[in-house]
């Protein structure tokens, strides 16, 4: 017999949901519920991964070794066949999804206590902007990676559709939704019919107008953010000595970036801020770059702008906390700086939904319903660049990080019985 599960890979969180007794549910994956966070966390002194909340804990505890976070962001990239240099081994970025998919569906089968070999899998509408054959790519990436790993039926979902199906088991009547699954790397955005009486079709052609997706997400705002208001404590913005340089921007863009954080734990660039910090007019900021970068502090610069960024969805100011680099250490932050720093963003969110609404033939007056989801969907200004196209009076937010999974998992429910 054929068990089926759900699977949302995500940027930031990922989860996974079961059929059991005819059901869907969703496994719990961590102490806390069905939401584990995308990360694994190589500890150089046992030589053992660590997943989710506890890779991030244990990379926190300042233990020695490797923290991976937002992977599925180079899915698409040729990076995901080279390999990274953990101690002394090396390993691929595709055989390091490959542990994180392999221990998800081991927990989900300990939650469900029998094994698992069917997967709907989720996937944005597009893994990068333009490149329909990086899409590809990415996807048969994903599906080598899934088979690789014990499941024998592997099939793809768009991550908005099953959304779509998690936010129709509560609709009463009939309505044209756009739905929007704002995360961590990607926005998509599906226009689809929903009614009650539709919901246990499994073929859904004719009620879907519209997919579409941008590589736009939480990473890309806590970019924006830290370079706007963190990376200026460490140097960024100040000069040189020589010939009045300003400190090398593209540095601080790296760091500020969660995919390519570990890629500056080099001794080039060791050798390279040691040479910043004694040249820099100001060298009491270059030495706190130089020990984000010799301390490895780089991911827990990235989850203290993350924190900053979420505070600022409901306060006004916050502190960008830096303690660890400098005692006392914090840098403010404010809602306006952010939504400055953000500009382009919150147009090419705009942009987007309007590509979405013209690709369905559909005007934003015909639209009955918003459905809101994923945890950037919680940004203000983000929520501001869809309501200046379609009336926030018919926003609807629902469980906003598990509806894509819940959806998933009918998916597999519908597909594999
Ligand atoms: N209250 C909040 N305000 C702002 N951002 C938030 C809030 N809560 C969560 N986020 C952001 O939401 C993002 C994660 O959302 P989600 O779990 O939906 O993404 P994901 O599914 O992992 O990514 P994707 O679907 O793009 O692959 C992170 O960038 C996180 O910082
Ligand atoms: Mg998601």
């Amino acid at each position: 017999m054929t068990r089926a599960c759900g699977l949302d890979f995500g940027t930031s969180n990922s989860a996974v949901g079961v059929i059991r007794d005819g059901r869907a549910e969703l496994a719990r994956l961590e102490r806390e519920g069905a939401l584990i966070p995308s990360a694994i966390f190589f500890d150089f002194e046992t030589n053992k991964p660590l997943f989710g909340a506890e890779a991030i804990e244990t990379y926190m505890g300042q233990v020695e070794g490797r923290l991976m976070r937002a992977l599925k962001s180079i899915l698409a990239t040729p990076l995901m066949k080279e390999a990274t240099l953990l101690k002394t081994q090396r390993i691929t970025f595709e055989a390091v999804i490959g542990l994180f998919v392999a221990e998800m569906k081991a927990r989900a089968e300990a939650a469900l206590g029998a094994p698992i070999d069917a997967v709907v899998h989720g996937r944005p509408v597009h893994f990068v902007d333009g490149d329909a054959a990086a899409d590809r790519f990415a996807e048969d990436t994903l599906r080598v990676i899934a088979e690789n790993r014990g499941f024998k039926h592997v099939s793809f979902q768009y991550e908005p559709l099953a959304a779509a199906r998690a936010y129709e088991a509560s609709v009463r009547e009939e309505t044209l939704a756009l739905i929007c699954d704002i995360g961590g790397g990607t926005s998509d955005f599906s226009v689809i019919r929903l009614a009650p009486e539709r919901r246990a079709r499994t073929e859904r052609k004719d009620d879907i107008l519209a997919n579409y997706g941008i590589r736009l997400g939480g990473t890309d705002l806590d970019r924006h953010l830290s370079l706007e208001a963190a990376m200026p404590a460490l140097g960024l913005g100040s000069f040189l000595h020589t010939k009045t340089l300003p400190m090398p921007r593209q540095l601080y863009a790296d760091l500020a970036h969660w995919p390519s954080i570990n890629q500056l734990y080099t001794p080039a660039t060791r050798r390279m801020v040691r040479e910043l910090e004694a040249d820099a007019v100001e060298p009491a900021k270059a030495r706190r770059l130089r020990t984000v970068i010799e301390k490895h502090l780089g991911h827990q610069l990235a989850f203290s702008v993350e924190a900053a960024k979420i505070a600022l969805s409901a306060e006004d100011e916050t502190p960008i906390e830096m303690g660890f680099i400098e005692p006392g250490l914090s840098a403010p932050a404010s809602r306006d700086g952010f939504e400055d720093a953000v500009a382009t963003e919150r147009a090419r969110m705009a942009a987007a939904v309007k590509e979405t609404l013209a690709r369905a033939g559909t005007a934003a007056e015909e639209i009955g319903t918003v459905f809101l989801t994923g945890g950037s969907s919680r940004v203000p200004v983000l929520r501001k660049a869809i309501a200046s196209v379609v009336s926030p009076n018919k926003f609807r937010a629902g469980d906003d990080m598990l509806s894509v999974a819940m959806g998933l998992t009918e998916e597999a429910r519908l597909r594999y019985g």
